[in-house]
């Protein structure tokens, strides 16, 4: 059996087997997943980790940024998608606003995603900001995964989308941060929009799994928006999203089909019908 397959065998991912996958070379896969059919489908696909990002902000509720989107919220989409999973690591954003406040707060927004809606780890935005709580939300013996380079709760510090990280000041805060975020005990750290160059550096320094999103092929997985990668959404294309499917056009051509049966009255027939 190869060490590919062994890994796809493991009835049940943790975070003790990314961090094998990640020791042994095989590229960990993430996707997001906000509700339970979907999830249902990505987990029986054999995807390694579903995370519950806020991006549900953007893709589920039409928000422009993932400000918006509420603990609550996030554990009903949590809830779905932990009901459909059998074999994936389940990772919960923690939304804007529900950590950095301070640590104690951190700690119990962690506890309710852990508790209320079932998850298996949180994901937080930042570096040097967020260690304390980090080490908090660990220390009560829940696995943190980091993210680093674009984080898209601080939209509005950054003003624009752009790749991170491009000039040294930032590239070395970057470096610094990852060394953090591992001692602090992130089993992970996703690395979002930044040179291939440095996040290969970070990964071949750490000693954890890096996540990349628009960084390069040396990370130690993958990660995109399942909307994305599906083509659901048809207005979001940075170069990072590769379309595996046309979803949109899918759907519109089958909704197409249908408006057409039931205004000429070929559907329903006999056979659909008591
Ligand atoms: O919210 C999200 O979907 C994310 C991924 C893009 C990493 O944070």
């Amino acid at each position: 059996m190869s060490t590919q397959s062994s890994f796809a065998d493991v009835p049940r991912v943790t975070t003790q087997t990314v961090q094998e996958m990640r020791d042994a070379g095989v590229p960990i896969a993430m996707l997001t997943a906000y509700d339970y059919t979907s999830a249902r489908i990505l987990d029986s696909a054999g995807v390694d980790v579903l995370l519950v990002g806020d991006s549900a902000s953007n893709v589920m509720a039409g928000h422009e940024t993932t400000l918006p989107i509420t603990v609550d919220q996030m554990i009903y989409h949590t809830q779905s998608v932990v009901r459909a999973v059998d074999r994936s690591l389940v990772v919960t954003d923690l939304p804007f606003g529900s950590y950095q406040g301070n640590t104690k707060e951190a700690l119990y927004t962690a506890i309710r995603m852990m508790k209320e809606a079932g998850s298996h780890a949180v994901k937080m935005e930042g570096g040097a900001g967020v260690v304390q709580a980090i080490k908090r939300i660990v220390d009560s013996g829940i696995p943190v995964m980091g993210h680093l380079g674009l984080t898209p709760q601080s939209i509005h510090k950054f003003g624009t989308y752009k790749v991170r990280a491009t000039d040294e000041e930032e590239a070395n805060r970057l470096r610094e941060d990852a060394a953090l975020l591992q001692e602090a005990g992130c089993f992970s750290i996703v690395l979002e929009k930044v040179p291939a160059a440095l996040a290969a550096e970070v990964t071949e320094d750490l000693e954890i799994p890096t996540i990349g999103i628009g960084a390069g092929i040396h990370c130690s997985g993958q990660v995109l928006v399942t909307h994305d990668m599906l083509g659901l959404t048809t207005d979001f294309n940075p170069r990072f999203v590769r379309r595996y499917a046309h979803l949109a056009e899918t759907i519109t051509d089958a909704v197409a089909g249908y408006l057409n049966d039931v205004r000429s009255q070929r559907f329903p027939d006999e056979s659909e019908s008591y």
